[in-house]
């Protein structure tokens, strides 16, 4: 199945996902590529209790089986209690080594299931006399350790990276004989096991190299019961009750919860492949009532699995689903493997965007040398964060356990584990099943680390959320390490991993992408209204290039609006790159585009002009921000009236950080770069010269100045030639004084003439042939302030020439008397944190200054 395949019928599975909750419905089985099921020992055929067709041993081409001495055994079972025995009918029998070779149609990952069940043959006492070793691609599965019990079926399940054209599994006596009754060869989907985990246990960091691993079954649980057997798996695996591994169970810790199977929602995150709805739709939780019948006790519920063998390292995979809460958020519990806290203070509600019943995993691997007594011991726990209002809230849906097969002392190769990185846990930093972001989550700290010269200690709420271009890229979703140069890190303002959102929740919150839905469309590509479960409007912008500048800018999107938060920047709720996806999710600008309330929109009546002037100077702070708040400014590169957008009550944010880029270094004056941006608003010295400065911003803003002052398009080619660009008629006309001449005409009335001169000089002052004789952006900011407060105050105030003075009327002048007062020794270079105080009274200090030399 080629990966696109793949890819489409995980699509289908989230379109239809409230459908496909029953997991008998038939559109949604798993159709294995290699489907190899094979009874021993005999020629005929047999049918398991999932309705699977075993074929004998004695119908494969010779070339499947090498057995030079073998024996068909016929166990003639009188007490054949159906389906259950139909595979251990017969056996067939080894006296010396021998082989199966299965031929792969597709390499990767495959289930590879030894079915043994030992009975008396004729002079084969099968029970006493089996000493073997099994042997898969020529690695050790089963030692010679294993004795099978008389009269008791054992199914050995191992999954194993096929990377060539065929799978070997021999057989080699190492006592007088060695035997099998049913093997199954089936391919598993390509994600089910990814090739990272966290670590659990005294070694922290990431395990990598999962994906070339054989890992064997040695539990898998279904938390809350039932049974789960193959009938009822969309692998045909088998998954046992927790009752049994449960401890203190007398005491009535814990309770089970169980909900119908049509409740669960499945997401690309976890597929009905990762687990069936049976493990999803039922958990073991902390108990409220029972043994502790009052809240704010804390206590573990705490389970034991033996037959955990030394020498090997374990993947565990806890399956989450909260089918326990009344309400999504609010909960959080603690995860523990031994002793090892690996799940602090964990947030259920934060993997799944406050969603319930949405299947979620995690996986950690816990290292050989942290594996005791050959047992495993796993507990949930009442958070131990705000421990004055802890509820038992701790539950668990799942878990597997499995061994990984030539791992650390298990004898083939060393362990690629990181055990030299520092004590700092990843763990739930990742959504489960997001292997490749672990591995740049990975990545990234460590590049973190580098940079600032010195380790975090623990970051275990992870402020990083990995991303990179090859995330992107269909070729690599397994591979982090390729990525290095490409990973971003992102985050210290705080972007968790809450911030991917699931694709099947932005669906649902698009009505599935749906056409009416649309509320804009640029060349990034379509832009969607959504609703988020918990009823937030949100805007979603989903890429439609894939080309590389197109992953650039979905990376830099995220980069800048995570690290750049203000109220009149447009603010970043998540992002999507699941499958390949490159979408963005917004806070929901209710009033659309400046731009479209300016012109070309003929059904939207005209802003007003102090409308607009509080646009500006939403926008020019924002800017502002952009310019100023951190070391290295900020560069937009793409500021136009398209990508300013205002709020239901017209407050004004500015979008679109897909050019913006860091701006020169102290020691340098000038970016060197391609140019790019938008035509009409492009600055023409970063034109010519490839120069790029905060004052190419100034420039592109200047013509937004120009738009709002005229309403018109800045690229006209139905217009005269001399009339085409904006940029140029308007500047001919502001040279002469002649700004009536190009004023909108529908509010032209109603403008105060010293508050039009004000924004007319001040956008010729932007679009200033040189950079250096641009004002800055808190220049700009504080003469709209000014124009704005000569359009609003009162006609008797003292206003004289560009500078307020005292009596003030209103309350724009009042602010900037008070602001002014404070204003004097704040320095603009400040690094500003919110800057609607603070900047303003830098850029009035400045602007007092510059004015006074004048
Ligand atoms: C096993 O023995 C039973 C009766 O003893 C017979 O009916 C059946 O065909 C035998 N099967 C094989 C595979 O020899
Ligand atoms: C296994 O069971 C069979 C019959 O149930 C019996 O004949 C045989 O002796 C047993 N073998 C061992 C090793 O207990
Ligand atoms: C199998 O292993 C190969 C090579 O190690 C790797 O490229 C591939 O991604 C693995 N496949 C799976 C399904 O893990
Ligand atoms: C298991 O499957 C059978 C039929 O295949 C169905 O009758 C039964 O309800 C299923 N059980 C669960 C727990 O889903
Ligand atoms: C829960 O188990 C962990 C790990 O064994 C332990 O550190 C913690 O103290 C336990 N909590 C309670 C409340 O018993
Ligand atoms: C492992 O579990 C068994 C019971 O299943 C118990 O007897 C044994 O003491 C345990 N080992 C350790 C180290 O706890």
């Amino acid at each position: 199945m080629p990966p696109h395949l793949d890819l489409l019928l995980l699509w289908l599975l989230v379109v239809s996902a409230p459908v496909l909750a029953s997991a008998a419905t038939p559109s949604t089985a798993f159709v294995p590529a290699d489907n190899y099921l094979v009874i021993c020992g005999t020629s005929g055929s047999a049918t398991d209790t999932a309705g699977r067709t075993f074929v004998g041993d004695g119908r494969l081409p010779a070339s499947a089986l090498a057995a030079p001495q073998s024996v068909e055994a016929n166990a003639s079972l009188s007490s054949s209690n159906g389906d259950e025995q139909a595979l251990y009918q017969s056996a067939r029998i080894f006296t010396a080594p021998a082989s199966y070779t299965f031929a792969i149609k597709k390499p990767g990952r495959h289930f590879v299931r030894l079915h043994f069940f030992p009975f008396r043959y004729q002079s084969y006492d099968l029970a006493a006399a089996a000493a073997f070793k099994v042997f898969v691609q020529g690695a050790v599965f089963v030692d010679g350790s294993y004795t099978p019990k008389n009269g008791t079926v054992v199914v050995k399940e191992f999954s194993v990276n096929v990377t060539g054209g065929s799978l070997v599994i021999a057989f080699t006596p190492t006592g007088k004989l060695a035997f099998v009754n049913a093997i199954e060869v089936v391919s598993l989907p390509d994600d089910l096991i990814a090739d990272t985990a966290a670590m659990a246990g005294s070694a922290r960091g990431l395990y990598t190299g999962l994906s070339a691993r054989a890992l064997e079954t040695v539990h898998r649980i279904n938390m809350g019961a039932p049974k789960i057997t193959p009938a009822n798996d969309t692998l045909w695996r088998t998954w046992l009750p927790d009752q049994s591994f449960q401890l203190d169970s007398s005491l009535a810790l814990a309770e089970h919860k169980e909900v119908l199977p049509s409740a669960i929602k499945y997401t690309p995150v976890a597929t009905p492949w990762t687990a069936p709805v049976g493990v999803y739709a039922t958990a073991t939780k902390q108990s409220t009532s029972g043994g502790t019948s009052t809240i704010n006790v804390q206590f573990n519920v705490t389970w034991r699995f033996g037959a955990v063998a030394a020498g090997s390292d374990y993947l565990l995979r806890f399956h989450f689903c909260d089918i326990v809460s009344k309400a999504a958020t609010g909960l959080a519990f603690n995860v523990y493997v031994g002793a090892w806290l690996v799940l602090d203070n964990y947030e259920y509600s934060r993997d799944t965007i406050n969603t319930l019943a949405v299947p979620v995993y995690k996986d950690f691997v816990l290292g050989a040398k942290d594996v005791k007594g050959g047992n495993i011991t796993v507990s949930i726990g009442s958070s131990t964060v705000g421990v004055s209002n802890v509820s038992p809230d701790g539950f668990l849906n799942g878990l597997e356990i499995m061994r990984v097969l030539g791992s650390a002392g298990a004898g083939a190769e060393p362990s690629k584990r990181s055990s030299k990185v520092k004590t700092w846990i990843i763990a739930g930093s990742a959504v489960g099943g997001a292997a490749v972001a672990m591995a740049l989550a990975f990545i990234a700290f460590r590049m973190l680390c580098r940079k600032r010269g010195k380790p975090e200690k623990k970051a275990s709420n992870s402020t990083l959320s990995p991303f990179s271009a090859s995330a992107l890229g269909s070729r690599s979703r397994s591979s982090g390490k390729k990525s290095n140069g490409n990973t971003i890190v992102l985050g210290q303002n705080g972007l968790g991993a809450g911030y991917r959102i699931p694709l099947a929740v932005l669906q649902e919150a698009t009505s599935g992408f749906g056409e009416a839905m649309v509320i804009g469309e640029g060349g990034f590509g379509k832009v969607y209204k959504g609703t988020l479960p918990d009823e937030t409007p949100v805007a979603v912008k989903r890429g439609s290039r894939k080309t590389l500048q197109a992953m650039q800018e979905f990376r830099t999107e995220i980069e800048m609006l995570s690290r750049m938060r203000h109220r009149h920047l447009v603010s970043l709720i998540g992002y999507c790159d699941a499958r390949d996806e490159m979408i963005l999710v917004y806070e929901y600008m209710a009033m659309g585009t400046l731009r479209s309330h300016l012109y070309g929109a003929d059904d939207l009546p005209p802003l007003t002009w102090e409308q607009r002037l509080e646009a500006c100077i939403g926008a020019a702070r924002g800017l502002h921000y952009l310019h100023t708040s951190s070391a290295t400014a900020v560069i937009h590169r793409d500021v136009k009236s398209s990508n300013i957008l205002l709020d239901e009550t017209l407050m004004a944010k500015v979008a679109d950080f897909g050019l913006s880029k860091a701006g020169p270094e102290l020691d340098k004056t000038h970016v060197s770069t391609k140019v790019k941006g938008s035509f009409g608003y492009l600055d023409p010295e970063y034109f010519r010269r490839q120069m790029l400065t905060e004052k190419s911003d100034v420039y592109s803003f200047g013509v937004v100045l120009l738009e709002v002052l005229c309403a018109r398009a800045v690229i006209d080619p139905t217009l005269p030639r001399e009339m085409v660009n904006l940029a140029e008629w308007a500047m001919q006309w502001l040279k002469k004084g002649e700004v009536d001449r190009i004023v909108d005409q529908r509010i032209a009335g109603t403008i105060r003439p010293q508050s039009l001169k004000k924004l007319a000089d001040t956008a010729e002052k932007c679009l200033a042939e040189y950079g250096v004789e641009r004002p800055t952006m808190g220049d700009v900011l504080w003469c709209l302030e000014f124009a704005l407060q000569l359009q609003v105050a009162s006609p008797d105030d003292s206003v004289i020439d560009g500078m307020p003075l005292a009596p003030v009327a209103t309350p724009q002048v009042q602010r900037i008397q008070s602001i002014a007062s404070v204003a004097t020794d704040t320095a603009m270079t400040a690094n500003l944190g919110d800057l609607d105080g603070m900047s303003m009274s830098g850029v009035f200090s400045k602007m007092v200054k510059s004015e006074e030399v004048r």
